[in-house]
Order: structure tokens, then C-alpha cells, then sequence
């Protein structure tokens, strides 16, 4: 393994960065990716600063922690001759303004598969703004007061990608019905137990997550808005300050995170992201 790896912690919650690595080198051994892997479960996102990756370098190294998606629910955001790369921009690369993952959220969880790892790369970064955040849901299991972890070990939650406040917005009522035919809401466990570490972490999050199972909307939202509450209390939380060459890797297993949609339109904010297909978990609502 290369001896000059350094890992620093970002924030006391979550997060830490890598320093000493080259992504695109495809001569990395397989001592140091899974040196990596080790320090991404610790630390639940990983930075890696002053990276100069093609799309096929991007791809390469993602494939080295596991399978990735090629998104099929959502082709239009696809690059074209790379459906493993989503492209997260802010201007009129599709046909329409691409208004992603402006609260908190999971990739995926609203699918069967959630996904188990998002890698995303920063080509060109707003001069201020545009944010990523995010939080560390084993710890606000952990620290949940004991009668919310005893009523809520077990169950479940439901899903639904269309109710994302930007989606709800921006769409029409016969297009929210469309997302809603083509990706029916799912239930998720409300604790998950994370298929490596087997730790438990809290899998609810504001933009997908309507209800608990066996409770009305009504009933949940209490319960559903201290949880979220909770979990984006500021010291279980990393806030990053993009800069183009910024790769970041966060495990959706354990962790939740929201782009911040604080920058002028006029500049333009281009992510690349990868995402590494998740085991099973729930079923259709
Ligand atoms: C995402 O939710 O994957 C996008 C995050 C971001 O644009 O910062």
C-alpha cells in the first residue's frame, strides 16, 4: 500500500479527507483501496482534493468499490455515452433546469435498491455557494432518547419521490402523477442495520419520507419532523465548500446530505456523479 496516505478528520460528526491520492492512477492496489474503504466506513464521506479525472477515470475508480448504477429511472439525466454518470448541473443540459437533492435525502431510498455509495466529482463550482451537507445517521440513532428508538426499532416508513418540495414546485399535477406511477412509493425500514459495519442508523430523511407505517400523515409528521429535526442538528452534520477537482464519497447507507440551492442561476455549478448499487432493502408501499 502507498505509505504517504494521510487521513484528517473534516468535521467531529462526519467526514475526513484523504490526502496523498491520485484517483485516475488505475495502478492503485487493491491494499490501498481497501485502506479507503475502511477509512470512507469510519468516516461515512471521504474528500479528495486536486483530482483531474476524465469520466472514464471516474468510472474506473468507482467500479473498484463496487457495482454502479446506470440509472434508468431518470435516462435524461444520464451523460450520453456514459449512463453511469448522472449529470448534476444547474443549466439547460436536458431540456429542463435539473433541480436535484435540495433537502435532505438518501439516494434512492425511495427504490428497492437504494444505493449504497454516491461518488460525486466537481468540475465547475459556483464562486460562492452551492454546498453540500451532511449528516451522520448512525449518530442520531445513537443519541434518539430510548422511547423514540423502543417505538421505532421495527418499523417502517414510506417513501415517495414525488414529494420533493423543488419536484412538487416545478411539476405539473399530471406530471407528479406520472413520477408517482413510474416509481410507487416504498417502505423502508426506519433503523437500518448497514450491511458492513452492522451498525444501526436512522433511514428517514425531509424529502422523501411521508409516513410512518400504521399512522395517518397526520399522526407521523410530529414524529417524521423531530427525526429530521434531530438529525440535522448542526454538530451531527459536515458543510463542504466545493472546489473543481473536489471528488466526494459518502456512504447512503449511514449518512444523509442535501445540495444547498444558494447561488445565482447565472453561474454555472457541473457534478459528475457515479452511484454504487445498494443491496435489497424494503418493498413497495
Ligand atoms: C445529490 O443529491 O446527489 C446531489 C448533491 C449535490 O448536488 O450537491
Amino acid at each position: 500500500m502507498q505509505s504517504n496516505i494521510v487521513v484528517r478528520k473534516l468535521a467531529s460528526a462526519i467526514g475526513a479527507e484523504v490526502v496523498g491520492v491520485n484517483l485516475a492512477d488505475e495502478t492503485m492496489s487493491d491494499e490501498t483501496v481497501a485502506f479507503l474503504r475502511q477509512a470512507w466506513l469510519d468516516n461515512l464521506v471521504l474528500l479528495f482534493r486536486d483530482q483531474n479525472l476524465t469520466h472514464e477515470q471516474h468510472i474506473a475508480f468507482s467500479r473498484r468499490l463496487g457495482e454502479l448504477e446506470t440509472h434508468e429511472a431518470i435516462p435524461k439525466f444520464c451523460h450520453p455515452e456514459h449512463p453511469e454518470i448522472l449529470l448534476v448541473t444547474n443549466f439547460e443540459n436536458t431540456g429542463k433546469k435539473l433541480v436535484v437533492g435540495r433537502q435532505w435525502h438518501s439516494d434512492l431510498s425511495t427504490t428497492t435498491r437504494p444505493a449504497l455509495g454516491s461518488l460525486l466529482y466537481c468540475d465547475e463550482a459556483p464562486e460562492v455557494g452551492g454546498d453540500t451537507m451532511f449528516g451522520n445517521m448512525y449518530r442520531s440513532w445513537e443519541t434518539l432518547p430510548e422511547p423514540y428508538k423502543r417505538m421505532l426499532d421495527g418499523m417502517r416508513a414510506k417513501h415517495d419521490m414525488s414529494v420533493a418540495r423543488e419536484t412538487r414546485a416545478r411539476r405539473s399535477a399530471e406530471e407528479l402523477a406520472d413520477i408517482r406511477r413510474r416509481n410507487p412509493p416504498v417502505l423502508q425500514p426506519v433503523v437500518r442495520y448497514h450491511d458492513e459495519t452492522g451498525k444501526p442508523a436512522l433511514y428517514v430523511a425531509e424529502m422523501t419520507t411521508v409516513e410512518l407505517e400504521g399512522l395517518t400523515e397526520e399522526q407521523s409528521r410530529p414524529i417524521l419532523d423531530y427525526l429530521y429535526k434531530h438529525s440535522t442538528e448542526p454538530e451531527n452534520t459536515y458543510r463542504h465548500r466545493w472546489r473543481p477537482g473536489d471528488l466526494l464519497i459518502w456512504d447512503n447507507r449511514c449518512a444523509i446530505h442535501m445540495a444547498m440551492g444558494d447561488y445565482d442561476d447565472n453561474t454555472r455549478r457541473v457534478m459528475y456523479r457515479t452511484t454504487l448499487r445498494g443491496e435489497p432493502s424494503g418493498e413497495l408501499a
